[in-house]
């Protein structure tokens, strides 16, 4: 069945995958970016996905950009809290700053994505929450203290929803990429991520694609009995 989809950092890196799979299974489509013009007007013409711009660290933005959206596009059925930033550092530089811009980003954000979108799905007794985690907030990581707490926060929060929205049709899952080709992956030093890639199973980083394949299946209608689930789609590098 064809729903409204929204996905937030939409138009870029994992989030632009995961836009245009679900466009690619026939819903309506909407993006957000936050800074970058260039690239969501590039994305927009090159895929037909309306793409809209606001902080998702402000909650004020985000619900005001939400009714757009729901005003434009249609009532938002499945939203994917996929925005996010990287601000590493070895715990002893990281600085306050640093801290709360990435839990401002990336859990905060997720908490004003899904919060304006979530009595439309109760009221129409169905929803998909997806929520892009990482293999970070699974297992940490050397230089990124606020990025593994705000992934691994996310985990949280999709546990709770499930509980929450269950018995109004709705389901929040988390998925999990590992290393992913893109240019907060290739932002690593060289020689650090070539030392990544050494302990992928699989000897390589992953595609888009393959995340946004976990979405789309976690998107459709036939999922209603998967609910606080985290998939991990790493190459074998962590088990939980
Ligand atoms: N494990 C252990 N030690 C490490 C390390 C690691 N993973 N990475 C770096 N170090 C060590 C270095 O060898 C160096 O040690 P020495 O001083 O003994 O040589 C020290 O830590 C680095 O100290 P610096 O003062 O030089 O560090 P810096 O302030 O220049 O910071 C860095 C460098 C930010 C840590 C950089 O190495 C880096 O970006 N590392 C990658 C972090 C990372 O993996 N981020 C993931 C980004 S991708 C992502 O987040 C997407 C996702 O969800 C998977």
């Amino acid at each position: 069945m064809a729903r409204t989809a929204l996905v937030t950092g939409g138009s870029r890196g994992i989030g632009a995958a995961i836009s245009k799979a679900l466009k690619a299974e026939g819903h309506n489509v909407a993006a957000t970016y936050a800074g970058n013009d260039e690239a969501a007007a590039k994305f927009t013409a090159e895929t037909g996905i309306k793409t809209y711009k606001w902080n998702v660290a402000s909650y004020e933005e985000s619900a005001a950009g939400i009714a757009r959206v729901e005003q434009e596009v249609g009532p938002i059925d499945i939203v994917v809290a996929n925005a996010g930033i990287t601000r590493d550092a070895p715990f002893h530089k990281m600085t306050p700053e640093q801290w709360h811009e990435v839990i401002d980003t990336n859990l905060t954000g997720v908490f004003n994505t899904v919060h304006p979108v979530w009595p439309g799905m109760r009221e129409r007794k169905f929803g998909r929450v997806i929520v892009i985690s990482s293999i970070n907030g699974q297992k940490g990581q050397f230089a990124q203290v606020n990025y593994a707490a705000t992934k691994a926060g996310d985990l949280g929060i999709v546990k709770s929803l499930a509980q929450e929205g269950a018995r109004a049709g709705i389901t929040a899952n988390a998925v999990c990429p590992g290393y992913i080709a893109t240019e907060m992956v290739m932002a690593v030093p060289e020689k650090v991520r070539e030392s990544i890639i050494s302990m992928i199973p699989a000897g390589r980083l992953g595609e888009p694609e393959e995340i946004a394949r976990c979405v789309t299946f976690l998107a459709s209608d036939d999922s209603q009995f998967i609910n606080g689930s985290t998939i991990s789609a790493n190459g074998g590098q962590f088990f939980v």
